[in-house]
């Protein structure tokens, strides 16, 4: 027998996971919920469900197993505690959670109330990353369990996402009329996880400290201090130390001349990765072997397997995650306790920028329980 899950949150991101669910061969039955009425009306006339709930306090007092809540930001940490509190497996998208007010404490409060909930109320959380299951993670993955890598010695992670790509839009949609006024700006060290996740991930390594710088363009009209934030700069670069003794550059850059990309790349002692915009490639100290990451794949249900979906085909993986550890009854790969290491060191950063690079120790909360 299947679980049922509930859909919440059904807007541009949401939208794409609800047919990934309905394929799940372990998925018996799919509610929808969202605030918006005519959102929700919509998808269930699209996808032809007759299950809907108009906010998530309803969906939460049904009979359903489990919720993917892909909702604003900074409701999600919140919303996972409330729904595990109610006895349902909860999935958020990234990040854990968010504050407008650009407020690192808050951040770090929330990280330690949804390992304390998952650990207390033994419900599955999981969060969405999508750079855990992109191709150059599942490829790591391989070559780190084949030791491959030797001893990890350094890395880099790095999301280049222009404002110009797409994320004005987003704050109009986000904050309505006042996208241009005190919302204005925000931090980018507090969306760490596609830069972090990844490597994080492989190296089973979590961030110790951090010292930290920002960039600021001279003719900056979004990132001011005179906003809610009251965040300066548009580009941050960090320094890590890791637990391994690795050391790791993060940097989360939204005023860059480049295409974008989100991804990283891994050095060891005895094998390495790369992947820029050209390619990818996989070296030792006689080799270099391109990577054909679109050859590169981890077994999915075959509803699942032939359209992958969005960032780089790790929407349907994350669904399959999701869906087969609440089965199996075992712990999710990005778990709260995994969740939480992603998201640490990016608000230890801009707490490191804000007094001059001070080095900086980073919070962690152990291995999933
Ligand atoms: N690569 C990635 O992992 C990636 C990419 C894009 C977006 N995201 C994340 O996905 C999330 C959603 O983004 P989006 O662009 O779809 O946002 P959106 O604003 O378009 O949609 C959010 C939806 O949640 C609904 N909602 C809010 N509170 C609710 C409640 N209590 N009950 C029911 N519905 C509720 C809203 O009505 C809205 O329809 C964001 O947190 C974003 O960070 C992640």
């Amino acid at each position: 027998m299947g679980i049922s899950v509930g859909m919440v949150g059904l807007g541009a991101f949401g939208s794409h996971f609800i047919k990934p669910v309905i394929d799940h061969p372990e998925v018996d039955r799919v509610a929808l919920c969202d605030l918006d009425p005519e959102k929700l009306a919509e998808k269930a006339k699209q996808f032809d469900i007759s299950e809907c709930y108009s906010s998530l306090d309803d969906i939460l007092a049904s009979d359903i197993d489990a919720v993917m809540i892909i909702t604003q930001p900074w409701l999600h940490a919140p919303q996972a505690i409330q729904a595990m509190e109610a006895g349902k497996h909860a999935y958020t998208a990234v990040p854990i959670i968010t504050s407008p007010e650009g407020d690192g404490q808050l951040i770090l409060d929330w990280c330690d109330k949804l390992v304390e909930a998952a650990g207390r109320t033994g419900m599955n959380y999981m969060m969405g990353e999508t750079t855990c299951y992109r191709p150059e993670t599942i490829y790591c993955r391989r070559k780190a369990a084949a030791g491959e890598f030797g001893h990890f010695c350094y890395a880099e992670g790095h999301y280049f996402h222009d404002m110009e790509h797409q994320l004005y839009d987003v704050a109009k949609w986000r904050w309505g009329k006042d996208w241009n006024d005190r919302r204005r700006g925000n931090v980018p060290m507090h969306y760490p996880t596609h830069s972090t996740g990844g490597i994080i991930n492989i190296t089973g390594a979590h961030v110790t400290e951090v010292s930290a710088m920002g960039y600021t363009k001279p003719d900056e009209d979004w990132f001011l201090e005179d906003t809610d934030s009251g965040n300066t700069h548009s580009d941050m670069t960090a320094l890590y130390r890791m637990s391994n003794g690795m050391v790791m550059r993060h940097c989360e850059f939204r005023r860059i001349g480049t295409p974008g990309i989100e991804t990283f790349r891994l050095y060891g002692t005895e094998g390495s990765f790369e992947r820029n915009f050209n390619g990818s490639i996989w070296m030792t100290r006689t080799t270099q072997d391109d990577v054909r990451l679109d050859e590169v794949s981890d077994p999915l249900p075959e509803a699942l397997a032939a359209e992958k979906g969005g960032h780089g085909g790790s929407h349907s993986y994350l669904v399959h995650e999701f869906v087969s550890s609440i089965i199996a009854q075992r712990q999710p790969l990005v778990n709260a306790w995994e969740a939480v290491r992603y998201m640490a060191p990016g608000v230890m950063a801009y707490e490191s920028i804000l007094k001059d690079g001070e080095t900086l120790k980073v919070p962690d909360w152990g291995d999933a329980k």
